[in-house]
């Protein structure tokens, strides 16, 4: 029997974005095989994609229900230990409930669900279970995010006092303008995305990485959204100021109707002694500027970097760690849970960093739709 951990998938299909981002993950440290899966909700284009990866047809199922009902069957060291949700928003928690209520272990895809009422009750869910649970907010594993949040940690910038974090793509602006493209875009659709698209796809993952990075908990935010048009359901441009504390401030700003830019994700955390920024484009140096001195530039694999950013890396300094890279570390931090091996707790993101998500997207709306005003972000709601 193999000692591989048996990953099933469900999504991620050959024309999606994410999947092929998630398989090579997985088999980048050796530590999953994929078992199976339903990569699509065609299933013919379920079966093909699955053939042309070289999967046996076998553990190849018509839908997600199925796939929980054969696999529960299988004996125990047979079946998928497990499954990582890759479909659009809204399928997140019904998929993520129903397997951890059958025993398995899941690795979901941001937003962790479209609700807030709802991660909690996935959060009841996982506690009645014994399963790993991580949410991909794939850019925490980059090595140099980890240095950032280590020397953080460690006082190296001091005592934080602005938090700048930028999220910019334009992908959407050659859609939002045509009324035919939008309805074709899952993401503009409430049914599917949530009650946001900008702030929950991207926003997330900006609000995630500098509660990941500083450590600190965001506690108000007030948010200014645009939506381009009146008949255009979700905000697709988000600014966000943000409050940590009284003397603690900063600012989210993201977009996809930046037009022209990419995935221009950039991080920047200042405190009294010194400042650090980081960016998605340029992902394997890490500056750190300081008043009167040279700017340093961190990277990869250097011995002078901290044992969680050094796990993240696999080749000696020079050789570039990108995305693949990142999401692979967090698949190696899950496997390393699964194993019951130890871990860091930074190695990957949790059902903990999935519900501060919903509650920043959900008061990010709130707090537009009430005229922008300041919204506390508190898990007693
Ligand atoms: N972590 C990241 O950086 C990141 C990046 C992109 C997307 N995402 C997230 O990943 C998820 C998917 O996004 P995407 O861009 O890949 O979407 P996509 O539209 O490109 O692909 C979705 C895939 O899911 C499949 N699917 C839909 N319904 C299904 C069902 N019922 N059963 C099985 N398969 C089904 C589709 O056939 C398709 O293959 C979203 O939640 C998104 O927010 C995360």
């Amino acid at each position: 029997m193999s000692a591989k951990i048996r990953l099933g998938i469900v999504g991620g299909g050959g024309d999606s974005l994410i999947g092929i981002l998630h398989r090579v993950a997985a088999s980048m440290f050796d530590q999953y095989e994929i078992a199976g899966g339903v990569f699509d909700v065609d299933y013919d284009r379920n079966k093909s994609f699955a053939e042309e990866i070289g999967l046996k047809p076998d553990r190849i199922y018509n839908d997600f229900d199925t796939l929980v009902k054969e696999e529960k069957a299988l004996p125990e060291n047979e079946r998928m230990q497990v499954i990582s949700i890759l479909t659009p928003n809204f399928l997140h928690f019904p998929m993520a409930k129903k397997l951890l209520e059958n025993g398995f272990h899941v690795i979901c895809e941001k937003p962790m669900t479209t609700t807030y009422k709802e991660a909690k009750i996935l959060e009841d869910t996982l506690k009645k279970s014994k399963a790993i649970f991580a949410v991909t907010y794939t850019y925490t594993g980059y090595p140099m995010i980890r240095q950032m949040k280590e020397m953080v940690a460690d006082g190296v910038v001091g005592n934080i006092q602005k938090i700048d974090v930028q999220y910019y793509q334009g992908w959407l602006n050659p859609i939002v303008h045509d009324e035919e493209k939008r309805a074709n875009t899952w993401r503009l659709d409430p049914e599917k995305a949530g009650i946001s698209c900008c702030i929950g796809d991207v926003g997330t993952h900006a609000f995630g990485m500098i509660e990941y990075v500083t450590g600190l908990e965001v506690a108000e935010i007030l948010a200014d959204l645009n939506y381009l048009y009146k008949n255009n359901e979700l905000d697709i441009d988000g600014t966000v100021l943000l409050r940590f504390s009284e003397y603690v401030k900063g600012v989210l700003r993201s977009s996809q109707i930046a037009t022209g830019e990419e995935n221009n994700f950039t991080v920047s955390i200042y405190g009294d002694k010194a400042g650090l920024k980081w960016e998605q484009e340029n992902p394997n140096y890490l500056y750190l500027i300081q008043d009167g001195e040279p700017i340093r530039v961190l990277k990869p694999g250097n011995t002078y970097l901290s044992e969680l950013s050094l796990d993240g890396t696999k080749m000696p300094p020079g050789h570039p760690e990108g995305i693949f890279d990142s999401m692979g570390n967090i698949y190696k931090g899950v496997a390393k849970a699964i194993k019951n091996e130890r871990y860091h707790p930074s190695e990957f993101p949790t059902i903990k960093d999935g519900i501060r998500g919903l509650m920043f997207i959900e008061k990010a709306v709130e707090s537009h739709r009430n005229g922008n005003v300041w919204v506390k972000i508190t898990d007693n709601q």
